[in-house]
């Protein structure tokens, strides 16, 4: 199991000391949450194309980038400058099909991602052109939130799909992922965690980035 941390919940004030704290503690993607005050409530743009732009710097662990905007293409373009490791767009964003192409043709692996309402049905015409896909596993918008269960069927139903079909892509969950449920997402076939106040509020990051992997 690998693990991408959220810096959703990152204080502004700490971020760099934050993001230096997260790649010690042996992080394998730092994950970057832009949201657009349209697709969510909130508005994280301009925290994260800073915090994007830092990690870039003083990094070399990959970025895993979450877009959680309507705009799916603008943001895509943006993010493709920092060399991510990934970019994922939802397929409920108006132009997610456009971003995928943009981002592939770049090199970059594209994921799509779907919220906890939509069935893995509406992606399975894309599945065998997408290197990742993120389940969400709580509404998008806030971290600290409880794992939604039944987010975890889409999960597993990803993973037999792949097999039966011998397809590739990357299971990504994302979110109320802590020691406590890890072992649900692991067990139904996801590879990538992402992890944001579970790491973000421990008091041993590091410790606490080594149990989830386990
Ligand atoms: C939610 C974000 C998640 C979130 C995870 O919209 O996509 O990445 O930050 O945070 P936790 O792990 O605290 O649920
Ligand atoms: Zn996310």
């Amino acid at each position: 199991m690998e693990i991408s941390t959220s810096i959703l919940s990152v204080k502004k004030e700490d971020a760099v000391q934050t993001f230096y704290n997260i790649e010690v503690a042996k992080t394998d993607y730092f994950h970057i949450d832009v949201m657009d005050g349209k697709f969510v409530e909130q508005n994280t743009t301009e925290f994260m194309k800073e915090s994007a732009q830092t990690i870039e710097h003083i990094s070399n662990i990959p970025l895993d980038v979450h877009l959680m905007v309507e705009d799916a293409k603008k943001y895509a373009e943006e993010y493709l400058l920092f060399n991510p490791g990934f970019i994922t767009v939802h397929v409920e964003s108006k132009n997610s099909k456009e971003a995928l192409e943009i981002i592939k043709q770049e090199g970059i692996k594209a994921g799509i991602s779907i919220k906890p309402n939509t069935l893995v049905e509406e992606i399975k015409e894309i599945l065998p052109y997408v290197n990742l896909v993120l389940v969400m596993t709580v509404e998008p918008g806030l971290g600290g939130q409880k794992l939604i269960l039944e987010t975890v069927d889409k999960i597993k139903e990803l993973h037999d799909y792949r097999i039966r079909n011998n397809l590739d892509y990357y299971i990504e969950a994302d979110g109320g992922i802590n020691l406590d449920t890890i072992d649900l997402i692991k067990e139904a076939g996801a590879d990538i965690a992402v992890c944001g106040t579970a790491i973000i509020n421990a008091e041993d990051m590091k410790q606490t980035i080594k149990e989830l992997k386990k």
